[in-house]
């Protein structure tokens, strides 16, 4: 049983104050873009445990054991649906990469979706697409998003998902960085930055007499960027780019400097819009069209302001079935 599951962007990324729970509200616009992962699972040949393969881009980087997020979340389906892992047997994920690792791309997430999809139809479990998106909610803030794909508003910890209308198709260029950013840390960088704009709003329960987590850690509450969705309603790359946004991008600049580098590059060989995804460190731009990406994507290469270069296309659906094992 093979799936495919796709990267995604965020195309707006507004972080709100962080919760009692350490997560942070968000209100985030995601983009499923045509650059992959294929996860196949499969039963193991061999008695015994569970067991990861990893290939491709960046595999060395992914954990092979019980904190493997595909291995994650085939536990939580099997629990969601009441099957025993006696009953289920030892499975074999193979996870063959494209989508770069701990780029800000949900690479992990992906994963995680697929292997949930595969596990639902290699042990008949039956569950539905909404009981689906339940359980990939509790194994990760992006996981449900993975699920659906296409592009979709999230709200809560970014598992909460509308889906928007979109008009059009987005040419995307990625520039991959030589290195890696941690989300918490991320996370946590943009509370100390806000904290230290704004002492009083240090975070939940700062506030004396407060127990509950506070609109507060500097941040306002996070809220939906209406140009932006006018902008992907009626399809006008030019307006969606102007409207590109990350709360979280100032903390991974501060965290790799070298980005900064690279956005103004991308923005100077003329890119409609330029964001770092998500946490980062991967910088996206927005390109005209297809030619323009592809002339935006050699430009780059040639700058020498990352260490790869991609192009990817959105929005596209959610982690799909590609190929079932006889
Ligand atoms: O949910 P997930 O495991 O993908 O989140 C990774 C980390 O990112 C969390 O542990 C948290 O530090 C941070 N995060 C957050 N607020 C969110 C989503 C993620 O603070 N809405």
């Amino acid at each position: 049983m093979t799936v495919r599951a796709p990267a995604k962007i965020n195309l707006q990324l507004a972080v709100g104050p962080r919760r009692a729970d350490g997560y942070h509200d968000l209100v985030t616009v995601f983009q499923a873009i045509s650059l992959y992962d294929d996860v196949t699972v499969t039963d193991a040949v061999d008695p015994g445990e569970d067991r990861v393969l990893v290939s491709g881009e960046g595999a060395d980087a992914v954990p092979v054991g019980r904190d493997n997020l595909a291995l994650t979340a085939a536990a939580a389906l099997a629990q969601a649906a009441g099957l025993s892992r006696d009953l289920t047997g030892p499975i074999e994920i193979t996870i063959r990469k494209r989508i770069p690792v701990a780029a800000g791309l949900a690479g992990g997430s992906a994963d995680a979706a697929a292997a949930l999809v595969a596990c639902n139809d290699l042990w008949h479990a039956g569950l539905s697409q909404e009981r689906l998106r339940e359980v990939a909610a509790d194994v990760g803030s992006d996981v449900a998003f993975a699920l659906v794909g296409g592009t979709a508003v999230g709200q809560g910890r970014g598992e909460h998902l509308t889906p928007a209308l979109v008009s059009g198709e987005y040419h995307w260029v990625l520039a991959v960085a030589d290195g890696a950013l941690s989300t918490p840390e991320v996370y946590a960088t943009l509370d100390r930055l806000r904290a230290a704009r704004d002492p009083q709003l240090a975070g939940p329960g700062s506030r004396p007499g407060s127990g509950t987590a506070l609109a507060a850690g500097g941040a306002p509450d996070a809220a939906l960027d209406h140009a932006l969705m006018g902008a992907l309603r009626s399809g006008e790359p030019a307006a969606v780019g102007q409207t590109l946004s990350n709360d979280l991008q100032a903390a991974a600049l501060s965290m790799f400097p070298m980005l900064r580098k690279t956005l103004a590059a991308g923005r100077e060989l003329g890119a409609l819009g330029a964001l770092v995804a998500g946490s980062g460190p991967t910088c996206v731009f927005l390109a005209a069209g297809a030619e323009r990406a592809v002339d935006l994507a050699v430009s780059l290469s040639g700058a020498g302001v990352c260490r790869a270069v991609a192009r990817a296309a959105g929005p596209v659906p959610g982690a799909s079935i590609t190929a079932r094992t006889p």
